[in-house]
Order: structure tokens, then sequence, then C-alpha cells
């Protein structure tokens, strides 16, 4: 009897520690499967295609772009040419297409290797924004950048209204071939066409790099070393122009009118080593572009032409435009 106590006993003990150590074991050892209900869900899937994906200036196209996308719900692509080169670029271009998105973002640099793409795209149901250059002769939706041609005229009254006396003038041009710079170009010489005063004597191409601009500066300044002033059409040639007169010509003080507020263009403005700054803005394109795909792809009809400012700069605003910028990037 007594044997059969301390029999049942242990048998209990033993049930009861086989539960205990089931039970617990599955506890620790048991790893639950995530199942996230955070998961984000997309509407749509655009693409944006800058003219070269490392580039400040597309890299804030990017981010304005990727602001608009978080809050409509767009699955956002950045891609592009690591550097800038058209037939890179047209294949990017080409690529997407076939991958069918719900629209695409794109430059329209020439008519000739752009227009047949972007009516492809459009009629395969794939919305085309043309972003900081324009192709309007081609089926794209809508346009969102700046006016190219006004741009350059006012960049050509801004010439004419700092500068006194005869003027030698060397244009740095971003690309020969793509048509927003050519644009920028023909509104220049379009504003001090009259100015007999004024006179361009040579045009070089930087390809939109820094060096490409120093060696565009040091081109023109050895064919013509009567040069008294440069104008560079994109957004690194200010830097690239500055660097070669800081150290070819140390003593002359050029004047220099270039494109767009990337930091070490601002800062070369505040130590007067460029005179005045065409803004463009960057940021808005992208987040403007963004919004208008949605509205395509909801069925409205956004206006098919949409401009963002573009004013000029000198020092004296340096304060006011950065105080403005501060206040803009903490909305
Ligand atoms: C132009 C862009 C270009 C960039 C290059 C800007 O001024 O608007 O099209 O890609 O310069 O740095």
């Amino acid at each position: 009897m007594k044997k059969k106590l301390v029999y049942s006993i242990f048998a209990l003990a033993f049930l009861i520690s086989a539960f205990l150590m089931f039970f617990y074991g599955q506890n620790t050892f048991y790893v639950k499967k995530e199942t996230s209900t955070t998961e984000p869900k997309y509407d749509y899937h655009f693409v944006l295609i800058p003219e070269e994906e490392d580039n400040e200036y597309w890299r804030q196209v990017e981010k304005g772009a990727r602001d608009a996308a978080e809050k409509q719900g767009v699955y956002l692509e950045y891609i592009g040419p690591k550097r800038a080169n058209l037939n890179d670029h047209v294949r990017v271009f080409d690529k997407e297409i076939a991958g069918k998105v719900d629209g695409i973002m794109v430059q329209g640099l020439s008519n000739e290797a752009f227009t047949p793409l972007i009516n492809k795209a459009v009629e395969k149901g794939t919305s085309i924004i043309t972003i900081d250059t324009d192709l309007p002769e081609s089926r794209r939706d809508v346009y969102v950048g700046t006016d190219n041609y006004m741009a350059g005229f006012m960049a050509g009254k801004a010439f004419i209204e700092d500068t006194k006396g005869e003027q030698m003038v060397g244009i740095v041009i971003g690309r020969n071939d793509a048509i927003h710079q050519q644009l920028r170009v023909e509104g220049f010489k379009e504003a001090v066409k009259n100015e007999l005063r004024i006179k361009i004597v040579g045009m070089k191409e930087s390809n939109i790099s820094k060096t490409g601009a120093v060696q565009a500066t040091y081109d023109l300044l050895k064919e013509n070393p009567n040069i008294t002033a440069f104008y560079g059409t994109s957004a690194l040639d200010g830097v690239g122009i500055a660097q070669v007169i800081r150290t070819m010509r140390p003593y002359s003080d050029p004047y220099v009118i270039t494109f767009d507020t990337l930091p070490e263009t601002i800062q070369l403005l505040e130590a007067e080593e460029i005179d005045a700054i065409v803004v463009q803005h960057p940021y808005e394109m992208g987040y403007t572009a963004v919004n208008m795909l949605v509205e395509l792809k909801k069925g409205n009809h956004p206006e098919k032409i949409q401009h963002t400012p573009t004013s000029i700069i000198r020092k004296n605003d340096l304060n006011q435009f950065l105080q403005k910028h501060i206040q803009e990037n903490n909305k």
C-alpha cells in the first residue's frame, strides 16, 4: 500500500514536470511568425529618371518626389545613368517603359531620342511627365519645371543690369545636345542682342560635371584671354568656373552668372566669386510631378504646362533667400 502511494506520488510528479517542461519549453523555443499589419500599401508605381543619379540637383528633385510619394501612397523608383549620357538615359527609359509602370517622370532632352519613347509609353498607358526639360512636340501628359528660355532671358537681363562697358562673355553650357541648355543660351542671347557692348566670344560644354566645367573654362580662357564674364547654364558650372578663375586669373574679377542654388554655389555667391544665380526649384519640381501623376491616374486633366518659379539672386538677396529656404524646409 505504502509502495503504491510512493509510485503514485512519483507518477504525479513526473506528469507535472513533463507538463511544465512542455509548456514553458514551447514558450521559450517557439518563435512566433511576424504578421505585421503595418506593411505599406501602394496605389501606384512611378519612376523618376534623373539626368545623372548622384547629381546634387537631381537628389533635390528626388527628395521632393519622395515626400509627395509618401503622402500619396506611391511606390517611387529613382533610377538613371551614373554619368550624364544620352544612350544610357534612353536605355533606362526604354527599360522602364517595358516594365509597364503607372507613370514616369523624365526630361525631354532631345526630340529625336525621346519623342518616340514618350509616345510609345503613352500608347501603352503609362502616364508621362516631362520634368525640368520639356518636349512639347511629344505626347507627354504634363510638363513640370522651369521655363528654360525665360530663365536664360532673365540671366541676360541681370547681366546687363550688373555690368558696364564692353563685355566679352564665355558660356559654359551643360550639354550641347540638350534642349533646355540650348534654350538657356538662346534666351540669354536674345536678352543681350541689342547691347552692342556685350559680345559672346565662345562656348564650351561641361557635360554637367564640375570637372567638365573646369576644363571648359580653362579652354575658353586659353582661346579668349580677353574674357570678362562667364555664363554657366547648369548646376555645377559655376563651381568649375570659379575654381579656374581662382587659380588661373587670381587678380582678375570677371562677372559670373550661373544656374542653381546648390550649397557650394551659394557659398561662392557669399564669397563674391559668383555674382548672380538663376534660382530654380528642383524640390518643387519633384513634388508637383508626383502629384500630377496621381491626378492623371485618377482620370483628371491637370494643366499641361506647369512652370515652377524662376528668379535671380545676388549676394544682397542671400539672407532673405536662405530664411525663406529654411522656412520651406521646416514645413
Ligand atoms: C538643370 C538640370 C541638370 C543639372 C545638372 C540644372 O541646372 O536644370 O537639367 O541636370 O543642372 O547639374
